[in-house]
């Protein structure tokens, strides 16, 4: 069974946003796409960038250091510089609290 970690509150995430934070020691990235959340690693496959700092328009996310996006629904790699999907994780939400599994 997974194990789901708590990283924020649903308020903490209006639609359009996004918020960084840690799961079992993994950065990774929850975004608010339409009032659904999802969450990715928080790790550029082209060379580490940080996701969560980069533009997010709908539903990609563009890596703020060499703009390649991501579908941060499913992670896929929609652009160069980037060839590889980045990891996408279950999320639940339960009560206002916003959980997420990296298993
Ligand atoms: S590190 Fe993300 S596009 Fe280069």
């Amino acid at each position: 069974m997974s194990d789901f970690f708590r990283v924020a509150k649903t308020s903490e995430i209006p639609k359009g946003g996004k918020k960084l934070v840690e799961v079992d020691f993994l950065p990774v990235a929850i975004f608010n796409i339409g009032g659904e959340y999802y969450a990715i690693e928080d790790v550029c496959t082209h060379d580490g960038g940080p996701l969560a700092e980069g533009e997010l328009e709908n539903e990609e996310i563009v890596c703020p250091r060499h703009g390649a996006r991501f579908n941060v629904k499913t992670g896929q790699a929609l652009c160069m510089p980037a060839f590889e999907d980045v990891e996408c994780y279950e999320v639940k939400i339960e009560n206002d609290k916003i959980y997420v599994s990296v298993d």
